[in-house]
């Protein structure tokens, strides 16, 4: 089995670069229209797109989310690359499931990333159901120390597990357990889910266990369900092509939860955001932090540059669009949904 979780993040790395159709493009930020400003009454050069987040500065909302991890040449240059980039650039980053250390102790080094980013936000991560598993607080912390990382992702990832010929279906009393890390662990938890949505069932049942921090990762970006499909073939029975739309697309998903910030809930928008103008209107649907996952993974392959390329031209048209929206800052856009048409 610890080869099997090495070698998967491989196999996804190729599903994805292979099938086109695995970043589904239908999230529906497109059917979201903004009000233009001919008269925003502000100069361009002092909008203002910068905040900080659980205590550190970041240049503008952008998480480069959650990818990947493990004992490979290809994913220790991934992760590399993000981190320098995420550092030069001021933005956050997730890596991927670091269940694979546990198993793979050479994966330990695609890990290491704080020689690279000594400032820059970022989050470890572990799938939930490890929890249920034998997984407790002391792989938790195991995770966030080869970091030192500032908060730990636990994803949530039923249709995946589902799929996996080899999946981890076992959900129930999976709740309580994370309640017990949240309350255990030095650092925030976040919860997300990996690109079918979060509902607002989840949202309670989650904040009932202490969580504040919710990112809910729609659907209509990269479809786990279809990439599974491609490594579940033996089957033959085409469940993940049945499911590849599954969930609740991510501005649903936002304006869904949007009411629990009011209990002080933290949202992150991510699932199938691919330009600024998705980020913009994330952020007008509530959302604090906006992730994505697949667009970094074509320039991280490459080289820090070209992430730091990416990462920049999504800056400059966040910044464009603030301008041509009247708003100077991210006070003036987060949550105002008069923004909209
Ligand atoms: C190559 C790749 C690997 C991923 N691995 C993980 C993972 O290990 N843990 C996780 O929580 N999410 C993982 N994700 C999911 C993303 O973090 C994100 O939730 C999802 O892909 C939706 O975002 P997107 O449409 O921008 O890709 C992965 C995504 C990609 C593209």
């Amino acid at each position: 089995m610890s080869g099997t979780t090495n070698q998967r993040k491989i196999e996804h790395i190729d599903i994805l670069q292979r099938d086109p159709e695995t970043d589904r493009n239908r999230a529906g930020f497109d059917q979201i229209h903004l009000r233009h400003r001919a008269l925003p009454e502000l100069n361009l050069d002092e909008v203002d797109p910068s905040l900080s987040f659980l205590g550190k500065p970041l240049s503008f909302p952008l998480l480069i989310s959650s990818m990947t991890g493990g004992d490979h040449e290809k994913v220790r240059h991934i992760n590399q690359n993000l981190a320098a980039a995420a550092e030069h650039c001021k933005v956050a980053m997730g890596v991927g499931s670091q269940r694979v250390m546990f198993t793979h102790p050479a994966a330990h080094a695609s890990f290491d990333l704080r020689q690279t980013a000594p400032t820059a936000l970022l989050f470890a991560n572990l799938g939930a159901v490890q929890l249920n598993k034998g997984f407790g607080l002391p792989e938790c912390r195991d995770a966030v120390d080869v970091l030192k990382a500032d908060g730990l992702y636990l994803h949530l990832n039923p249709l995946q597990e589902a799929i996996q010929p080899e999946g981890d279906t076992c959900f129930k009393g999976l709740a309580d357990r994370i309640g017990a890390v949240i309350s255990g662990l030095e650092v925030p938890v976040l919860i997300k889910e990996i690109g079918s949505g979060l509902s607002p069932p989840d949202a309670d049942l989650l904040i009932a266990k202490g969580a504040r921090i919710l990112d809910v990762a729609g659907s209509g970006g990269t479809s786990w369900s279809r990439i599974e499909n491609h490594r579940a073939r033996s089957g033959g029975d085409d469940l993940g092509l049945l499911f590849q739309d599954w969930g609740v697309p991510t501005p649903v998903a936002l304006q869904e939860l949007a009411p629990f910030r009011e209990q002080g809930v933290i949202l992150i928008a991510s699932g199938g955001l691919r330009n600024a103008l998705d980020m913009i209107k994330s952020i007008i649907l509530g959302a604090s932090l906006c992730g994505m996952a697949k667009p970094f993974l074509e320039p991280a392959l490459e080289s820090p540059e070209a992430v730091i390329a990416k990462i920049e031209s999504i800056r400059r048209a966040f910044t464009t669009a603030m301008f041509l929206l009247g708003c100077p800052n991210l006070r003036a856009l987060q949550g105002n949904t008069d923004l909209i048409r």
